[in-house]
């Protein structure tokens, strides 16, 4: 075993000219990464943790072909690959945590080539660079480790939750917030993150509601590409970008019951049209790899799951990517009840199609043995090899293995994040033109959200620090300079104490408005956080209540990571504001929507509840052979349907148009609606466009289907005409089988500004 490697830097432009001509999938060209200098620029880890950067793998002056760029990548994975023992073949497979003492505790494992890969990198990039030289300088091929972690919606600079971000309904926004939290990770070592998260959720008792775009298939898949596009930029070695992981596959947002982890049971119909097309279309955006989900899905774990896994991923999609296991699934097959021990779940993840092992170690401990007695093929593992290498080359890794220092414009992301808070709310309800808030006069800012930083970070915060986030209170003070605020917390946020009760009441009295900052701690959404009610936590709501008896007009901003079912608090409120769980600029962008700077444009996502014995409740629902009456103790109609959201000013839809009552197989169909902006301020409308297909042969489908939207900012009086164009096979839907299937017959079409409205024109597709 020899390991003497020599290193020198390189021309940095053949190797971007060599790594440029490979990629996984069809990413489109996107703007250059935001990375810059100057006095405002954060560097995010000090220089000396780092290495110079590009290094010659040329050892012994014979360079293999596996170590040279100029061979192109699957030539340099059949050189290596032939090179590699039984034991560094399966060590690739092999992830785990790591921890300060990893360098002591793995130096023998990974000197022997016995793992590929580590998660949790970010917090101590030196650390991860001496895990590296390891795996660099001291183990026998030199296969550089992939470092992995959980930046989910921003690194240190914290965007809004995903579920927040995308009711901006702006794939553009959520591409740049994406691309500045690849560059802060990857200038902090992180190699590859675990996001986006493209699970589609129709239960908001599921934490991780927080996490995902919400329940509509086609705008998931449209947040999923421009994801991984931020993510991983326009080839997969780009400087200052991160490769993407699709998770978590597939259907884990269906857990029954609303609880995390649990079983899901999802038809083939749904399972093709709405919990697949967000991971197809991340796959089609290219994304480097996949998570296998916890969840079993209908009666196979997903993790072990040759259906989900190899059938659609491999042979339908043509991934070329690899596939990684969430944290101990693959151990967690025995839990399951579906392996009977450590051989069998390693066995069966990974013919199922599980590449990669996350922390478990049913792979470096079975493997070995199922392969000597043959029940697990030399080549089924070898794929996997191979799909593991072909990711590390072409993000360059074998180039360049060491993290290189990114200088990240941290004014600029705050900026950033600013902006997408104020795209982020939704507007609920506004009477009487209550917002914006006149400037002067006096606040009594009630709640225990008032003055929180902590909570709004939201679910995985990265490196975020509670000490950058600008709370409500702060943002009131900056954009309400001449108003007295008084800020009274009246409870705490789970709590049943009301002590604080008459503080607040006293403050109301006192003051011309009331904003009542209310919601859900952080911690109950995201991983392992379902809830069995979705009203406001602690005493909240008897806190708001006292409060609004005083006949002060209260305005609500909401802050959580799920649709709340808070009808009471809706009625009762003058305005209400759902802000989510918005990052560390929540003060500054809330205070921007509440004083009219900028105007809401955020539209709901993912249903509100009206009570939680609706959920699951969801505008794509499937038309039923009888009518559905109100329960008898309730209404149907949830409290705000999917597309919902106010603007400041008022917009009037004309009815919507067809230019012909029919078209055929080769056909382009133009839907138009007249808008007219009718209110006193300019404002942005998102003008949704909802189908229905009346009958389906491969099942029916939804009583409406969102298939485009578009912005539209209109001055007061302004009219514009909207059209949409459908081509005839955007009409179509995915069989069981996965045939994309366009039949002709009688369809529908409506402009609407939500999903509850409108009324739909028929057309007919013709044979
Ligand atoms: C979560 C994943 C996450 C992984 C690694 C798991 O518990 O389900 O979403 O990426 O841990 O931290």
């Amino acid at each position: 075993m020899h390991c003497i490697r020599k290193r020198s830097v390189i021309s940095l432009l053949t190797l971007f000219i060599a790594g440029a001509s490979f990629s996984f999938g069809a990413g489109a060209d996107i703007q250059a990464p935001v990375v810059s200098g100057g006095d405002s620029a954060l560097v995010l880890a000090h220089p000396e943790i780092y290495h110079a950067g590009w290094i010659d793998l040329n050892r012994n002056g014979v360079r293999d072909p596996y170590e040279d760029p100029a061979v192109p990548i699957e030539g340099r994975i059949n050189d290596l690959l032939a090179r590699m023992t039984r034991e560094e073949r399966i060590g690739q497979l092999y992830q785990l945590q790591m921890k300060e003492e990893t360098p002591a505790r793995d130096a023998a494992l990974i000197g022997a080539g016995g793992i590929g890969s580590y998660l949790g990198a970010a917090p101590a990039p030196g650390l991860r660079n001496r895990i590296q030289r390891i795996a660099v300088e001291d183990s026998r091929l030199g296969i550089p480790l992939i470092f992995g972690f959980d930046t989910i919606h921003g690194f240190r600079t914290v965007f809004p939750i995903p579920l927040a971000l995308s009711c901006a309904w702006a794939p553009d926004l959520l591409e740049r917030t994406q691309a500045f939290a690849a560059a802060e990770s990857a200038g902090a070592g992180v190699d590859w993150v675990f996001a986006p998260m493209v699970d589609i959720a129709r239960d908001p008792r599921w934490g991780r509601i927080a996490e995902g775009s919400g329940e509509d298939p086609w705008l998931g898949a449209k947040m999923a590409a421009a994801s991984v596009r931020g993510l991983q930029g326009s080839q997969p070695d780009q400087a200052g970008r991160v490769a993407a992981c699709l998770k978590h596959y597939v259907g884990y947002g269906a857990a029954e019951g609303g609880s995390d982890y649990n079983t899901t049971e999802i038809g083939l119909p749904t399972l093709r049209n709405i919990y697949l097309p967000p991971f197809r279309a991340g796959v089609e955006a290219g994304a480097a790899t996949v998570m296998s989900a916890f969840n079993c899905l209908n009666g196979v774990p997903a993790s072990a799951n040759r259906f989900t896994l190899t059938h659609v991923l491999r042979d339908e999609w043509r991934f070329g990517g690899f596939v990684v296991s969430d944290w101990s699934a693959v151990g967690e097959l025995i839990h399951h009840g579906y392996a009977a021990d450590k051989a069998q779940a390693a066995e069966f993840a990974l013919r199922a199609g599980v590449d990669m092992e996350m922390v478990s170690d049913c792979y470096p401990s079975c493997l070995p043995g199922l392969l000597e007695k043959g029940i697990v093929a030399g080549d089924v593992l070898d794929t996997a090899v191979r799909r593991v290498l072909r990711v590390k080359l072409a993000r360059g890794l074998f180039e360049r293995p060491y993290a290189t220092a990114v200088s990240v414009d941290s004014a600029a992301g705050a900026s950033l994040a600013r902006e997408a808070v104020a795209r982020a709310c939704v507007l609920l309800k506004n009477d009487r033109g209550t917002l914006p808030l006149a400037k002067a006069g006096s606040i009594a800012l009630i709640g225990p959200l008032a003055a929180d930083r902590h909570n709004l970070l939201g679910c995985w915060y990265g490196l975020g620090r509670d000490e950058d986030a600008v709370t409500l209170q702060e943002g009131l003070a900056a954009a309400f300079s001449g108003a007295r605020i008084t800020t009274v917390a009246g409870c705490d946020l789970t709590g049943g104490d009301r002590s604080g009760f008459d503080g607040a009441v006293a403050a109301a009295g006192q003051a011309d408005v009331v904003i009542a900052a209310l919601g859900e701690p952080s911690i109950y959404s995201g991983e392992n956080s379902s809830r069995s009610s979705l009203d406001l936590p602690g005493v909240q709501t008897d806190l708001f209540k006292a409060v609004a008896a005083t006949g002060k007009p209260v305005v609500t901003v909401l802050f959580a990571g799920r649709p709340l079912a808070v009808p009471e608090v809706v009625e009762r409120s003058a305005a209400v504001l759902m802000a989510w769980h918005p990052g560390l600029q929540a003060g500054n962008g809330i205070a921007d929507i509440l004083s009219g700077k900028a105007g809401p444009s955020g539209r709901l996502t993912a249903t509100f509840p009206r009570s939680i014995g609706q959920v699951p409740v969801h505008y794509n629902h499937l038309p039923t052979g009888r009518t559905l009456h109100p329960y008898r103790d309730g209404p149907r109609a949830p409290l705000f349907p999917f597309g919902y959201g106010l603007t400041y000013t008022h917009f009037s839809y004309g009815p919507t148009r067809l230019s012909a009552p029919s078209i055929d197989r080769a056909g382009m169909l133009t839907v138009t609606a007249t808008l007219t902006n009718d209110g006193p301020r300019a404002g942005i409308e998102v003008v949704q466009l909802y189908l229905r297909a009346y009958a389906c042969s491969a099942g029916p489908r939804p009583v409406r289907e969102l298939k485009g939207f578009q912005r539209v900012c209109l001055a007061p009086g302004e009219t514009r005409e909207v059209s949409f164009t459908l081509a005839a096979n955007e009409l179509g839907c995915w069989s069981p089988d996965g045939v994309w299937l366009v039949e002709p017959g009688r369809f529908a079409a409506v402009v609407a500004p939500d999903s509850a409205s409108g009324a739909p024109v028929d057309f007919v597709l013709e044979r």
